[in-house]
């Protein structure tokens, strides 16, 4: 499988731990992020992630930004990205099985590197269960498209 990672200035550490745990893991990283921990802009990163994802480039997306929410919604504004912000790893793999998130986003300063693998390792390996939740992942991306539901 492999990963596009993207992360701003405040993340630089937290993904240069998750691109070592990748590698140890078997899965091949494409760094989108930046590797200087010299003030950036979030948003760069997270277009560059998402489409990597979006285009079929890269598998799957993680973004680190401070907290993760700056990133994750600069990556949701991504036609075709569904990118979940994650604290610990029930969001991860809930975000697989129901809401089939090909996106996690993780906060450097709100997290700490043990949590972080946990994240990235549920989400990787946690499968989409479909069913009722393809209806409401359909419903996601009929948004998307800036369609009306009802
Ligand atoms: C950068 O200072 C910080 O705002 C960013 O990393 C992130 O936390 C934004 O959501």
């Amino acid at each position: 499988m492999k990963i596009a990672i993207g992360n701003d200035h405040g993340a630089v550490e937290m993904k240069n731990h998750v691109v070592g745990w990748l590698n140890d893991h078997g899965y091949e990283v494409v760094n989108f992020g930046t590797d200087e921990p010299v003030s950036t802009d979030y948003p760069i990163y997270a277009e560059r992630v998402a489409k990597a994802v979006v285009s079929g480039a890269c598998d799957r997306g993680i973004l680190i930004c401070g907290t993760g929410i700056g990133i994750s919604i600069s990556a949701n504004k991504i036609h075709g990205v569904r990118c979940a912000l994650c604290s610990e790893p029930v969001s991860a793999a809930l975000c697989r099985q129901h809401n089939d998130a090909n996106i996690v986003a993780m906060g450097a300063r709100t997290i700490g590197p043990v949590m972080a693998e946990e994240i990235v390792r549920t989400f990787l390996t946690t499968e989409f269960e479909g069913g009722r939740h393809a209806r409401r992942v359909d419903e996601i991306m009929a948004l998307d498209r800036g369609e009306t539901l009802q």
